[in-house]
């Protein structure tokens, strides 16, 4: 059974003043010049799970200029049960806000019926970069798979703020420090373990290499995994909170915990780190991981995820390109796909949903193209 959307409704969304389009389950090629408003499509079905989308933008971000008025997306999903409508939109405060066919629901909670995975140009340098790039990408794909996790990481954070400020004032109320740590450390283990099982679960989702996509191989990193090899991390993780407040009063911050990991990747058949790869291979170490954590999604809640696959095409050749499309639509998931021109999607059988968006007048539009 499919996860798709039917239908997509976009209003005063970024360069769109309104959009309507009907839609199958299966890929869905965009094509169009640069600024043309396909990475906006995509941004608004992102949105239909949690979080800030797939650029991370700010809620006041969404609405389109210059007239800034409260800014839509309702989407119509097939689901394995009935269809849902999801909403999303802001508040009277400019607050993301949402709703589930008509009722008021957590902006949280819409992770449980939109499992959206996507990648992005912003994502090809994830290698190159500093950890937290990298654990913000751990931290999705674990969500991917556990809407839970942004519970637990929410409390965590929340916790260790209020233990970084009491610190930083130099309380030393051994009570109030306490109850925060315990805190820290019940929902920084419960999520390291999130991250631990989701990754799992995704690397042994991969099976061998994928077509033209290598194997990944990955582990997390850092100081905590020492916390969490003992029989009770969050008692040990409590107790090297008490024990490093001198510590981490002085370093101005909590200096052990999961907020501190990293996920070290590796091409497994060339046995070297992501980082020291080409811009390619990353790219297929990317696709790699993307198809893993969608497989993982199928395994574990009977549909794939919907797949948002912002200029794919761009980094590779014709022959990665179509064992791209290849494995895309072996899983059987609504794949949206952007790129500048058409023939970058030639490999594409004719049944694929085709949808040109050009700027007209202003604002973005779209027409179907076959
Ligand atoms: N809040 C906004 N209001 C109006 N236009 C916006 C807003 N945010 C972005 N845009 C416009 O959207 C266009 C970019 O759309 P995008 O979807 O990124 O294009 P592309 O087709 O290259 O992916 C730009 O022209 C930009 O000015
Ligand atoms: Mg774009």
């Amino acid at each position: 059974m499919t996860l798709a959307l039917t239908h997509l409704r976009m209003i005063a969304f970024r360069s769109y003043a309104r959009l309507d389009l009907d839609l199958q389950p299966g890929i869905i090629a965009l094509a169009g010049a640069n600024g043309a408003g396909k990475t906006n499509i995509l941004e608004a079905v992102s949105l239909l799970s949690p979080g800030r989308g797939l650029r991370r933008a700010a809620p006041g971000d969404f609405a389109r200029k210059p007239e800034e008025i409260g800014w839509a997306v309702t989407a119509t999903l097939a689901t394995r049960l009935d269809p849902v409508e999801l909403w999303t939109g802001a508040d009277d405060s400019g607050k993301r806000v949402a709703k589930r066919d008509g009722k008021a629901a957590s902006v949280l909670s819409l992770g449980s019926v939109a499992r959206v995975l996507w990648l992005t140009p912003a994502l090809d340098r994830v290698f190159v970069e500093g950890p937290a790039e990298r654990r913000r990408f751990l931290d999705r794909m674990t969500l991917s798979l556990n809407p839970g996790h942004a519970a637990a990481t929410v409390r965590f954070e929340k916790a260790m703020r209020e233990r970084n400020r009491l610190l930083k004032d130099g309380v030393t109320d051994a009570r109030w420090l306490g109850a925060l740590e315990g805190h820290m450390a019940e929902a920084g283990v419960a999520l390291a373990l999130a991250r631990q099982q989701a990754l799992d679960a995704l690397l042994a989702a991969q099976g061998g290499d994928q077509g033209a996509f290598p194997r990944a191989e990955a582990v997390i990193e850092g100081g905590f995994n020492a916390v969490l090899e003992g029989s009770n991390g969050v008692e040990t993780y409590a107790r090297l909170l008490a024990d490093e407040r001198g510590r981490d009063a002085q370093a101005g911050r909590t200096l052990v915990g999961p907020h501190r990991s990293d996920l070290a990747v590796r091409y497994a058949s060339k046995n070297a780190p992501a980082a020291d790869c080409s811009t390619g291979e990353q790219k297929a170490l990317l696709v790699s991981l993307l198809l893993a954590n969608a497989r993982a999604i199928h395994a574990g809640t009977g549909a794939p995820p919907i797949l948002l696959l912002d200029e794919i095409a761009a980094h590779f050749d014709a022959t990665r390109r179509e064992a791209l499309f290849a494995e895309i639509a072996g899983l059987g998931a609504q794949a949206w796909m952007t790129g500048t021109e058409w023939p970058l999607f030639e490999a594409l059988p004719d049944t694929v949903q085709r949808f040109s968006v050009f700027d007209a007048d202003g604002a973005s539009s779209v027409k179907s193209a076959g």
